[in-house]
């Protein structure tokens, strides 16, 4: 098992942290864009609308690449002093952003290439899944750091491979 996650890793984890935001800030341009292709079968090629589509691709590829590299090495053991149900809770929450992270951009692209509205509908009740998750997620790092005074924030932080 490895001590902690590789500067790669790391670099992966902030980078898609970013894109993603990126996705949930600047959706209006595809959420427009979707509606006139429903209505019309025509393509919009505003800035934003492809924004959308390549930041999301991106995306796809970064966690196929974060994940390959993860099922390689293994990841890194959680501290011993925390609850074990903690530790299941964060298992959990590591294993369904993973599948989100799939599940997001692959209805994105049915939706999209396919002019498909149930795939529209998969997407848009996915991303708020992942919002949630990724609070949860996010709170569990803040819990870490400031209650149970790990070094679970620093390990996202500092390459120990
Ligand atoms: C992880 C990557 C992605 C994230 C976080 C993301 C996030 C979002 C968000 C927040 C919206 C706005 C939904 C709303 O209006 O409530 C949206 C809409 C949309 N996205 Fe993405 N997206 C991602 C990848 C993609 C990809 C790769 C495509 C492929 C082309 C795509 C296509 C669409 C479409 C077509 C809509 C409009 C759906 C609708 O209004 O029903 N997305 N996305
Ligand atoms: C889009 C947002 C995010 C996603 C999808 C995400 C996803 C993940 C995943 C899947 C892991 C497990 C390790 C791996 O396989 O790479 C992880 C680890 C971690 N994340 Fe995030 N993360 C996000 C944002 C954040 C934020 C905002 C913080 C804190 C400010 C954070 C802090 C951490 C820490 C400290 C770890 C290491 C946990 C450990 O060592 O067990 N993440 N993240």
């Amino acid at each position: 098992m490895p001590n902690g996650y590789t500067r790669t890793q790391i670099i992966l984890h902030w980078l898609i942290f970013a894109l993603i935001a990126a996705q949930f800030i600047f959706h209006d341009g595809i959420s427009e864009a979707f509606r006139s292709l429903v209505r019309t079968g025509e393509f919009d090629r505003s800035l934003l609308a492809v924004q959308h589509v390549f930041t999301g691709i991106a995306i796809l590829l970064l966690v196929v690449w974060r994940f390959s590299i993860k099922a390689r090495r293994g990841a890194p053991a959680l501290p011993d002093e925390e609850p074990k149900l903690l530790k299941l809770t964060a298992h959990l929450t590591h294993i369904v952003l993973y599948l989100l992270m799939v599940l997001v951009p692959v209805s994105g692209l049915i939706a999209w290439f396919l002019a498909s509205q149930s795939a529209g509908e998969v997407h848009e009740i996915a991303k708020s899944v992942l919002l949630v998750l990724v609070g949860l997620h996010f709170a569990g790092a803040l819990f870490q750091k400031f209650v149970l005074k790990s070094n679970v924030m620093e390990r996202m932080v500092r390459p120990n491979p």
